[in-house]
C-alpha cells in the first residue's frame, strides 16, 4: 500500500489513482448495502396491510410484469429504501442512492413519486392532494405518473403474487456495480 496524505492539500495524483482504484475495487460494497437496507424495511409496517419489504417487492413485480425496463424495474424496488432512515424525506433519498446509477428520468420519477402518492392521501394531513401538477411539464412526468399509479400505489396486496427479493438481486448487483459518474456531474 503506497503511503498517502494525512490532510488533502498535500496529496497527489498517484494518491488518488490508488484511492480511485480502491474505490472502484470495492464497488460491490453499494449493491450489498443496499440489499440490506431493502431487508430492513421488513421491519417497517407502520399500519400498512403489508410491511415496507413487500411493497417494494410488489411495486418492482408489478414494473417487471409491465415490461419496465432493468433501470425502472431496480428504481421501484428501491424508492421506498429511504424510509429505512427517515420517512419525511425518504424520496430524496432514494433518489439520490441511485441518481449515479440510472438515467435522469428514473431518479426523477423517485424523487417527486411521494407527491404522486399524494393525490390519494395528502388530503387527510391537510396538504394539496394535486401536489402532482407541479411537474406536468417535465419529460418524466409521464413515467413517474405510470409509476405512481399502475405500480406504487396498488403494491399493498398481501395476495398478490410478489417476487422475492432473490429474484431481483443479480439485477440489483449488476445496476450498482456500474455508476455512470465517480464526481456530481
Ligand atoms: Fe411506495
Amino acid at each position: 500500500m503506497a503511503s498517502t496524505f494525512t490532510r488533502m492539500d498535500e496529496s497527489t495524483a498517484e494518491q488518488w489513482a490508488v484511492i480511485g482504484s480502491e474505490t472502484m475495487t470495492h464497488q460491490d460494497r453499494v449493491a450489498e448495502r443496499v440489499l440490506g437496507l431493502l431487508r430492513s424495511l421488513e421491519e417497517i409496517t407502520d399500519g400498512f396491510a403489508v410491511d415496507q419489504l413487500t411493497h417494494s417487492l410488489q411495486t418492482a413485480t408489478r414494473a417487471e410484469r409491465a415490461g419496465a425496463d432493468d433501470e425502472v424495474v431496480v428504481a421501484s424496488l428501491c424508492h421506498d429504501i429511504g424510509k429505512a432512515i427517515s420517512v419525511p424525506n425518504h424520496p430524496e433519498i432514494a433518489a439520490s442512492i441511485l441518481r449515479p446509477y440510472v438515467r435522469d428520468e428514473v431518479s426523477a420519477m423517485i424523487r417527486v413519486h411521494q407527491d404522486f402518492q399524494g393525490r390519494h392521501y395528502y388530503g387527510h394531513f391537510g396538504g394539496d392532494p394535486d401536489l402532482r401538477e407541479q411537474h406536468r411539464d417535465e419529460d418524466f412526468f409521464a413515467l413517474a405518473e405510470q409509476f405512481a399509479d399502475d405500480w406504487d400505489q396498488t403494491a399493498f396486496d398481501p395476495d398478490y403474487d410478489t417476487e422475492p427479493l432473490a429474484h431481483f438481486e443479480p439485477l440489483v448487483r449488476e445496476l450498482f456495480a456500474k455508476p455512470r459518474f465517480v464526481i456530481p456531474e
